[in-house]
């Protein structure tokens, strides 16, 4: 199951996580986009579903979970990466529906996601979760207040569900994802004119990553390859937190 699966990170782990034979269910709010990348998936000859669905909504969650359940019948892996971000204004200068949105998108949503897919997990009888956090999940970035709050409420869910879960063979981890080039981070920059350059002083490689680069970190951590970590927050940034 692959959440925020319509663009970027998310459309290029729903390839990826496919060409290795997984069978994925991809969702997001697009449905165009997630129609033509199901069936560009399928036509490859991997196996796709997909459910538009806001993150947002438990019970849109569920669907979601029912949907892998019922057409491959369990969930070995779940890459939750829905995400919107705020750009990067004084705290008093954002309005609070912006607050209220991204705590709801980034928060509540994997929330809403780890509920519904550790209920599946934990009747499979095993699972790993991955969450899609930030450096500014770690550090205050230069992105907006409620986006680093966000992210980093994110790896407090992914500790405490890793700790809940760990005795029953669901794995939970997140990735600290640096600055990527994909809708968001465009969206990012056309409000924030040269930000690149606030991202790129910080990190040891300046440039930004391909979604490519980030999803082969969630497809090791889905996998069995990554069978003794759990509750980690897996740095993907260019070195950004080295230095
Ligand atoms: N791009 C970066 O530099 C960067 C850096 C750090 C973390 N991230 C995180 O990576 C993740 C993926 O973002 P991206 O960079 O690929 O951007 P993106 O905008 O291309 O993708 C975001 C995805 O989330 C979906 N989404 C947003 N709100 C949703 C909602 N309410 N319900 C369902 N789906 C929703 C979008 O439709 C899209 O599919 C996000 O969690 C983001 O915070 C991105």
């Amino acid at each position: 199951m692959i959440t925020g699966a319509s663009s970027g990170i998310g459309a290029a782990a729903a390839r990826l996580f496919a060409q290795h034979g997984a069978h994925v269910v991809l969702t997001a709010r697009r449905q165009k986009q997630l129609a033509a990348l199901a069936e560009e998936i399928e036509a490859g000859g991997g196996r796709a579903a997909y459910v538009t669905g806001d993150v947002r909504r438990s019970r849109d969650m569920e669907h979601v979970v029912g949907t892998a359940l019922d057409r491959f019948g369990r969930l070995d892996a779940a890459f939750n990466n829905a995400g919107q971000a705020t750009p990067g204004r004084d705290p008093h200068e954002i309005p609070d529906g912006d607050y209220d949105t991204v705590m709801d998108v980034n928060v509540r949503g994997v929330w809403n996601c780890m509920r519904h897919q550790a209920r599946a997990m934990l009747a499979g009888g095993r699972g790993s979760i991955v969450n899609t956090a930030s450096v500014a999940g770690l550090l205050a970035t230069g992105v907006g207040a409620p986006y680093v709050a966000a992210k980093h409420a994110v790896i407090g869910l992914t500790k405490a569900a890793a700790a809940s879960y760990g005795d029953r063979n669901i794995r939970v981890n997140a990735l600290a994802v640096g600055s990527t080039l994909t809708e968001m981070m465009e969206s990012v920059v056309e409000q924030m004119p040269g930000v690149e350059q606030t991202f790129f002083a910080r990190a040891i490689q300046k440039r930004f990553a391909a979604p490519a680069e980030i999803a082969r970190a969630a497809l090791w951590l889905c996998s069995d390859a990554s069978s003794f970590v759990t509750g980690a927050t897996l740095p993907v940034e260019g070195g950004t937190l080295a230095v």
